[in-house]
């Protein structure tokens, strides 16, 4: 995947990019999987119980109680990799992200967690639930193109304007590469816009050397809408980077 053509087209944009997804490359152990107990270990030991209890009272109002958000627009928590949510948790608290959503939202919750273990369990809670089940592919000629376009974005990336495959660092099946790049499969589709928009825009600035700005700064409106309406019909499964043609959805 290195060989990837817009990789190597200009070198030292997507350097960084590339450097950062050799690393987590090499960091995946080789049982890692979406579906949980792996996750118990990589996580490092917060108490999902202890979570559950916490977020029941702090969270769920907005998250769900199995983590699939009841309003649309607020994002799904369950089953995402535990070092991306605790790394989230910790950008909100010192306003590193504090984007026009999160401004009144995730900037005041994180106040009501006390400390970093009450933090560790909310993580190791919501990361042992579920992850979103994929959507239907949509039907209707003109989103049915939308979703077309997407999935061509998605696997092969914008060769004009160098935008890079999303698979690369997102996984083919979408369910992310931990410890940095965080699961996109089943995501809703509301929440993809706004945060492709906010990277696009810069009010979201939370992501490692630019990586995301970069990329959705080069993504018009249509492709923005694109991506979020094929990226919810992912249905996540183990993280690898390349799948043959034939199982690619
Ligand atoms: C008032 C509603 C609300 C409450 C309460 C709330 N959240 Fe959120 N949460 C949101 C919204 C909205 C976002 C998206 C913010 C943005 O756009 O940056 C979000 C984002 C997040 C994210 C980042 C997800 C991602 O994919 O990047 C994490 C992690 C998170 N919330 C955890 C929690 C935890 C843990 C609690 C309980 C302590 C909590 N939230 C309480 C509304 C809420
Ligand atoms: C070079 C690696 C890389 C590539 C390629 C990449 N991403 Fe990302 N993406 C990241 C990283 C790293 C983050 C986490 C940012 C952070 O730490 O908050 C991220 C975060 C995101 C998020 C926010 C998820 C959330 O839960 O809030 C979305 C949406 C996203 N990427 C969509 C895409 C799309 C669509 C593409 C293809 C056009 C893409 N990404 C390509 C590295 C990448």
């Amino acid at each position: 995947m290195m060989g990837r053509r817009w990789f190597g087209m200009d070198g030292r944009q997507f350097a960084s990019g590339v450097l950062v997804v050799s690393m987590a490359l090499l960091a995946v152990p080789s049982h890692a999987g979406p579906k949980n107990g792996v996750i118990g270990v990589i996580n490092g030991g917060g108490n999902p119980e202890l979570g559950k209890a916490d977020a029941k009272t702090m969270c769920i109002v907005c998250h769900g109680a199995d983590g699939i958000s009841p309003v649309n627009g607020f994002p799904d928590l369950a089953g995402q990799w535990p070092q991306y949510l605790l790394k989230e948790l910790h950008n909100f608290a010192s306003k590193k992200r504090d984007d026009p959503l999160a401004k009144g939202t995730m900037i005041d919750a994180v106040k009501t967690i006390h400390g970093e273990t009450e933090m560790q369990d909310l993580v190791a809670f919501f990361s042992s639930l579920a992850p979103p089940k994929a959507k239907p592919v949509p039907t209707k000629t003109k989103d049915l193109a939308m979703w077309k376009a997407g999935k061509n974005i998605f696997y092969g990336g914008i060769r004009a304007t160098d935008v890079p495959a999303c698979e690369a660092c997102h996984s083919a099946t979408g369910a992310g590469i931990p410890p940095e790049f965080p699961r996109l499969a089943g995501q809703n589709k509301t929440y993809l816009v706004e945060q492709l928009t906010y990277f696009h825009d810069g009010t979201r600035a939370n992501d490692p050397n630019g990586i995301m700005r970069d990329i959705a700064g080069r993504l018009d409106k249509q492709e923005i809408l694109a991506l979020a309406t094929f990226i919810p019909t992912l249905s996540g499964g183990a993280p690898t980077t390349r799948l043959p043609a034939s199982q690619r959805r």
